[in-house]
């Protein structure tokens, strides 16, 4: 298993890349160094270090990436017996190049299957797909990647597990046995449970117990992963914190693995990122088109801000802090749930350049939080 703190890399980059970033500019990797990994979702663009700009600032800002599609099912596995691994082993290679650590993202997931899967019924062929795509696909990057999000997204918003072609074919020990296979195939990659809303007392209770389960068949879990798709005038931060406490309880790490803070209202108001949810709207619901105001920028930024004094505070159970994606142009939240819409969700601008946000982040580690 890979571990690589920051250091030299940066020099480095800044030499011979006309992207290089303005070493005037914070390192998130460097700041936090001392309390946990600061990573990003990538695209394949990035992969293929076909966008110069988003590499430049990956490599300076972060030391940790998620594949925000490239791993997924439908695209790994387009066929029964067809693997497609080539942009996972530019990743690997990537990030070996630049000594970034891989959470691969993820090995069994309800949505994105590949289209064989998508409607499968049979017992025997969903057993066999599962088997065969955890094993092939985890023996191959065993470690290569720094960790696993084995399982995505299995519960309900009441804790019940989803009901998915795994529960139906294969009942509800899907997750421990998703786990044992993952286990046996990568003995040197961490293995993690990633969902959404699991801060929030009910899905929170069913994550706690699907852990436990997990646990008690004597199966490795190393640890969880909170998403963070929250509003920015609208962060759980009472339930985050339970959640940091409750979860750390089970001797497992806490990360918040695909955090990003929308501006935009969505139709229902809720923090759902079910992708199914798609919703028509209008003007009133894309009302920064032309540039974020002042106080909104504000919000956003005092809310990253308090996020981040609350990871540091429970630094000894916090592992990994990871945006969905690299700057506000590239989110998907530009697109979900609402297509066309232009959100300013993370840390960097369309330019590249440091939000306000930024700089609120960075203080919480200058200001002797750490
Ligand atoms: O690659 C095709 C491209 O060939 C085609 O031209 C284009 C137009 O339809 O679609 C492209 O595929 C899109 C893919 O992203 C790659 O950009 C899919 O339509 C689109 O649905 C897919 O969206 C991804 C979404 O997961 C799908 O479920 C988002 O980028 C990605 O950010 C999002 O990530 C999920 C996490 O995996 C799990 N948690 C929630 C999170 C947000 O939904």
């Amino acid at each position: 298993m890979i571990l690589f703190f920051t250091g030299a890399l940066l020099l480095s980059c800044s030499t011979n890349e006309s992207y290089a970033q303005d070493e005037r500019i914070p390192s998130l990797k460097k700041v936090f160094d001392k309390n946990f990994l600061i990573g990003a979702a990538i695209n394949a663009r990035a992969i293929e270090e076909k966008d110069k700009a988003a590499d430049a600032l990956i490599i300076q800002q972060f030391n940790a990436v998620t594949p925000e599609n490239i791993m997924k099912a439908e695209i790994i596995q387009p066929g029964w017996d067809s693997y497609n691994f080539d942009l996972a082993d530019k990743l690997v290679a990537f990030a070996q190049k630049n000594k970034i650590n891989v959470n691969a993202h993820t090995l069994i997931w309800h949505s994105q299957l590949p289209p064989f899967m998508r409607r499968m019924k049979d017992v025997d062929s969903v057993r066999k797909y599962f088997v065969d795509h955890i094993t092939k696909v985890a023996a191959r990057f065993d470690g290569k990647v720094y960790s696993w999000d084995v399982v995505n997204e299995a519960l309900n918003e009441d804790g019940t597990l989803r009901n998915s072609i795994f529960l139906q074919a294969l009942g509800d020990s899907y997750v421990v046995e998703a786990f044992r296979l993952a286990q046996k195939a990568s003995p040197h990659s961490k293995l993690y449970y990633n969902d959404y809303n699991i801060e929030q007392p009910k899905k929170r209770a069913g994550a706690i117990a699907l852990i436990k389960k997990i646990q008690s068949a004597g199966v490795r879990i190393d640890g969880v992963g909170i998403q963070g798709h929250w509003r920015a005038d609208n962060v759980p931060m009472n339930e985050i914190e339970e959640s940091i406490t409750e979860f750390s309880a089970l001797g497992i790490e806490v990360m918040f693995t695909e955090l990003d803070l929308s501006v935009l209202k969505n139709p229902w108001d809720n923090n759902s990122a079910n992708v199914s949810d798609t919703a028509k709207g209008n003007s009133s619901m894309n009302p920064y088109v032309s540039g974020l105001p002042d106080s909104v920028e504000q919000i956003q930024s005092k809310a990253y801000g308090d996020l981040f004094r609350l990871f540091l505070k429970y630094k000894t159970n916090v592992t990994r802090i990871t945006f969905w994606g690299v700057n506000d142009g590239q989110s998907w939240l530009n697109n979900w749930p609402i297509g066309g819409r232009t959100n300013y969700p993370l840390l960097f601008d369309r330019n590249f350049k440091p939000k306000p946000a930024f700089y609120s982040v960075i203080a919480t580690a200058t200001s002797g939080n750490n």
